[in-house]
This record gives C-alpha cells, structure tokens and sequence, in this order.
C-alpha cells in the first residue's frame, strides 16, 4: 500500500480538455464475468487502477491468465483451475464480492470470505446472498469463511429488497448459467448494470430490461468470450465538473456523458455554471463564485449518486448561501467533512444530513483522505483553496482515478505526488 501524497498548491482556474477514464464501477464486474466465458475476453478502455490490480490478482489466483496491453486487458478463463478468493484479496476492495456469482455460473461452488472496501458504515452483503440463494445456492458459514454451493442453481424471480448494485450483478451473474430463466425485480437501474449485461450478450447471455427495475435472463445459453469497450466513468466525469466548479475556469470534460449525471449537472448549473453537452463529452464554464441554496439527496440511480455527495459537497464549500446534503445510501459517509473543516469549510452535520455554510475561500491544510470518494473530495478542494495543501493516505484515491496528477497538471494544476516511507492519519 502507498504511503504516497499529494502535495497541491491551488488557487488556479483549471482550463482546457481531460478525458474521462473507463468506468470502474464496470470494469470490475465485467472482470468477474469474463470466467463465465472460457477463452479469451478483451476488455477495453480499462483504466490503470489498483482496484483494477486486485481483480486481476483474484483472477490470476482462479488460474486465469491475464495481460495488459495498453488500455485492453486481456483475461484468458480457459485455466481456471480454483474457486476460492483468499482473504487478503477479499478485503482489499468491495467489489471481489462480484466474483461470487461469477465463480458459481462456472465452477459450481465458492469460498470467500467477507468483502472490505471503503469504510462507509456497515456494508453487508445479505441481500445478495438471499438473492443467490433464491437462485437454489445452498450457503454455509464456518470459522469465518463463506461457502457456497450451486450444483442445484436454477432459474427464478428473484425479488430484492432493495436495488442493490452489487446484488443485481452478482444475481445477473449467477443467473447466466442457471438452466431456466430468471427475472431480478427491484433491479438496481445504474448504467454499469447496462454495461455488465451488455458484456454478457456480446458472450452470448440473453439479457433483457437491464437499466430498468425488471431485468429477465433466459436460462440455458453457453457463454463465449468476447471483446468489449468499457462505459466512461461518470464519477471521474462528475469529479472533474465539480473541480472546476470550485477552481472556476472552462474544461472540456472528454466522453463525459451527460445521461448518466443529470443530477449532478443539473445542481452545477443552478449553482450558477455554464454545462453544455455533445456527443463527444460535456463543456463546463463556472462562474466566480458558485451559489448554494440547494438540498442534494442520495438515492439510487438515476437519482443523486452517492459517489458524487462528497465530490460536490467540496465544490459547494465556498458558494454563497447554505447548501444541504442527505445521505440516505451510506450511514458513515461524512468522513471527509472534518478534514474539508481543517480547510476553512464551515459545516454542521446531523445523522445523515451535512448543512455547508459557504465560506468566501478555503486555505490549503494537511489533510487525510478516509475513503475514495472522500479522498477526492479533498483533492477538489485543495485545488480550489488558497496556498498548499498535503494529502495523505492517497492509497484510496489510487483505487478508483487514473493518472490524477498529469491529467490534472494538464488543465494547470499544481499537483506532485511525493513519496514517503510513512505518514499515516492522526
Ligand atoms: C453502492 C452504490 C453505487 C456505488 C457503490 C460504490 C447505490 C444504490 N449504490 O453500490 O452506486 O457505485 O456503492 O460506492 O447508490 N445493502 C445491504 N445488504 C446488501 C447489499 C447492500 O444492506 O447485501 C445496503 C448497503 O449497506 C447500502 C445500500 O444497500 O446501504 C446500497 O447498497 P449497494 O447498492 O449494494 O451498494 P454497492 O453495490 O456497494
């Protein structure tokens, strides 16, 4: 793990063109379905990411071969040889917990153990495994360890009780190689749902409904590999916008696509930002000073993205008037508040609303990003406040932005990542 930092001298309107990365909110669970496709998948537009990273140590661990060319990654499933996810990698990243469907389609049973990922509250994955078990997987739990067993998985209606993203994957996952067929009801609706089922009907899955709280998966199909491009990441995208929303400034935001962040866009431009969009991406241009008074909620897509609630929150700091964010997703996802505070932001939170008083400017501060999305927050606002900030415990900005500081040093940030041998939060 890096015990790298971020060293940002802000202050600069950011100007000019970034691209947005793959998504990795896709790429992951596309990852885990390439073992449902003996042979080998070419996945593109994969970004270099060290949540990335993990999944292909998982795979390798399967007895996949992987490789990266460029941005294709190319998993070749034919020598999948295991079915068990060690604990260490299990831990690494919330997203191994899509393996699970994957590993039971091919191989017929699993052992894993419980997911880790970003501290959120309590993430817990019942919902998913009373989804895997409505599919007939029989589920034990002993000295810690899950296992799992589909000799007997079959079709079903497999009704969630909440639309769970994970879930929805594992299940849609699951189901590809189940006999009968399958109806998920209260299907999770986001656009990396779509990607996942378009990668399953490029295999060879017949996948209908995905984007909609009905998906239907016919039984009974032999998956093939296949080569697919990975959707932009509209968190990254949502990232940048709200970057420049904080700095001021204008920027092309590269394969941004507007469809999958109308909340987000359409809180920037009451805030008081130019967004205009095309086929190539979206165009920003944000005014001197952002105006608050608006009241963001998370809720399931296509509402407000839970991933985006931080992101904005920093942009919304120094806007003028009170700005209110709920967070309905997530029970611990103010972490970044405190540290936004050592900058200068004024806010107050209670249970799971955050009201942000916007201060005229935020002041460059030694920070410490507590999970991704916080991680990116804070590297929003360092780039907006005055003088220098550190950010530390950067390992979790690492796991979801690719090359953070080129591309931003590119649109005119100051931004060095400088190496240290320890340096951990207070
Ligand atoms: C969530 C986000 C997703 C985001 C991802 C990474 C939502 C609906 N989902 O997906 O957009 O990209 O985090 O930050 O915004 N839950 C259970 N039991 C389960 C599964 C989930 O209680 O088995 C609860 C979670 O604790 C949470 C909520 O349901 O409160 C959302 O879970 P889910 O959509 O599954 O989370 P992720 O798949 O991690």
């Amino acid at each position: 793990m890096t015990q790298d930092v971020f060293e940002i001298v802000g202050g600069t309107p950011l100007r000019g063109e970034i691209r947005v990365q793959g998504a990795k909110n896709s790429v992951l669970p596309v990852l885990a379905a390439t073992i449902l496709c003996r042979g080998v998948s070419e996945i593109e537009n994969t970004p270099c990411l060290s949540d990335v990273d993990t999944a292909g140590d998982i795979l390798a661990g399967l007895g996949c071969a992987v490789r990266r060319d460029g941005s294709v990654l190319y998993v070749d499933s034919s020598g999948l040889s295991a079915c068990e996810i060690p604990d260490h990698l299990m831990r690494k990243m919330r997203s191994s917990v899509f393996f699970l469907g994957a590993i039971l389609g091919t191989a017929g049973e699993c052992t894993l153990t419980y997911p880790g990922g970003c501290e959120l509250g309590p993430r817990p994955i019942d919902i998913h495994l009373s989804a895997l078990q409505q599919l007939g997987v029989r589920i034990t739990e002993a000295g810690g360890k899950l296992h799992a067993d589909a000799r007997r998985l079959h079709g079903a209606a497999v009704s969630l009780p909440f639309p769970s993203v994970g879930a929805t994957e594992n299940v849609l996952l699951a189901a590809c190689a189940a006999p009968e067929d399958t109806w998920i009801i209260n299907a999770a609706r986001e656009p990396e749902i779509v990607d996942l089922a378009k990668f399953l009907s490029l295999s060879g899955a017949e996948i209908r409904g995905a984007g909609t709280p009905l998906v239907e998966i016919r039984g009974g199909k032999t998956l093939h590999p296949a080569r697919m491009r990975i959707m932009p990441d509209r968190i990254a995208a949502a990232t940048w916008l709200c970057a420049v929303a904080a700095t001021g400034g204008d920027l092309f935001v590269r394969e941004g696509v507007e469809a999958h962040l109308q909340p987000v866009v359409q809180g920037l431009r009451r805030a008081g930002c130019a967004v205009t969009a095309d086929s190539a991406g979206l165009f920003i241009s944000a005014p001197g000073r952002l105006r608050g008074g608006q009241m963001f909620t998370t809720a399931p897509y296509p509402g407000f993205p839970t991933d985006a609630q931080a992101i904005l929150m920093a942009a919304m700091c120094c806007a003028e008037g009170v700005s209110v964010f709920v967070e309905n997703i997530f029970e611990s996802r103010f972490r970044h508040v405190c540290e936004l505070a050592r900058m200068g932001a004024k806010i107050r939170t209670e249970g799971k609303c955050a009201a942000v008083c916007g201060v005229p400017k935020l002041k460059g501060a030694s920070v410490c990003a507590g999970d991704l999305r916080g991680g990116a927050a804070l590297t929003v606002a360092a780039l907006a406040a005055e003088g220098k900030s550190v950010i530390t415990d950067i390992f979790h900005i690492d796991r979801g932005y690719e090359n953070v500081v080129q591309s931003l040093n590119e649109i005119g940030a100051n931004v060095r990542r400088i190496s240290r041998d320890a340096g951990n939060c207070e």
